[in-house]
């Protein structure tokens, strides 16, 4: 608590009763109009598929991503993982310059929203994604089964209905960058328990770590 409030110093009053009056834990998915109004729609695959035409330069076709991690892979991703991200990006809660002007409220609705998570959800996940150099997998694996799988599970395979995102089938590179931006406190909506458990880990930790989750088999689905 102490850290959330020191950036702020003339702040730091009001910062903190505010922090106090909504606790962190709540707050990384806190209810907002938009959120739920796309949670709530019906998706529908075929209109999913035309809106996600626009999206395919930067997430390829498939939405398979790059293994470079620039764009990451969206295939296979849960829906309500999909609807959260790209309503907190729409809505100022996760920064995007890039992606905005295709993803914003001019260039997409709501019912866009909820049609290309069904969509995306529905694609296939090929095992062929971009993986680390496998020098230090025995510590990613203990790393991950330490501080990781209580939420991104067993295989990687996330929880729906918790918003916690699938990590397997993932690129490794993107992973790697996800992990040092959360850890830095650059990704705002960041689950709070999560950034707690990643704030001690070096670059080589997160490296590990990001290997291990690359690798975890798609068949956990
Ligand atoms: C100009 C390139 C570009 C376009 C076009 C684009 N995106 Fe993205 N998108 C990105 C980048 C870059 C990221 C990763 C941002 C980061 O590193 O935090 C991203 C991330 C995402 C994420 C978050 C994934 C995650 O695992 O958290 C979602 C969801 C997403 N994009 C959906 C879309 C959809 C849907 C469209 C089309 C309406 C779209 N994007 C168009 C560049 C783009
Ligand atoms: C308390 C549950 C929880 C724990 C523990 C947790 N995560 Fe997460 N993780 C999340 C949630 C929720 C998100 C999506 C964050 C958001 O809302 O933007 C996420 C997102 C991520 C992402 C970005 C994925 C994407 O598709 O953009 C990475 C990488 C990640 N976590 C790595 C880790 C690592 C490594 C650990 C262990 C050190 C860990 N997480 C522990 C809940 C958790």
């Amino acid at each position: 608590m102490l850290s959330r409030c020191l950036p702020g110093l003339l702040l730091a009053s009001l910062g903190c009763s505010l922090a106090l009056a909504s606790p962190p834990q709540e707050r990384w998915n806190t209810p907002y109009a938009e959120k739920t109004a796309a949670l709530e729609l019906k998706g529908d695959i075929v209109r999913g598929e035309s809106a996600f035409v626009i999206c395919q330069g930067c997430h390829r076709v498939g939405a398979l991503g790059r293994s470079d991690g620039s764009y990451p892979r969206l295939a296979g991703q849960h829906a309500t993982v999909l609807i959260k991200q790209l309503s907190d990006v729409r809505s100022g809660r996760r920064s995007n310059l890039k992606m905005l002007p295709f993803a914003d409220h001019q260039a997409l609705s709501m019912q866009d929203v909820a049609d290309i998570a069904a969509y995306l959800r529905s694609l296939p996940v090929p095992a062929s994604q971009g993986q680390g150099p496998g020098n230090d997998l025995a510590r990613g694996r203990q790393l991950y089964e330490r501080d990781c799988q209580v939420c991104h599970g067993r295989q990687g395979e996330g929880k729906a209905d918790k918003f916690f995102p699938r990590v397997s089938g993932q690129h490794y590179q993107y992973l790697l960058r996800e992990g040092g931006l959360i850890r830095d406190g650059k990704r705002r909506n960041a689950h709070p328990d999560m950034v707690q458990a990643i704030s001690t880990y070096s670059d080589d930790d997160n490296a590990a770590v990001s290997d291990y989750m690359s690798r975890l088999p798609m068949d956990g689905r």
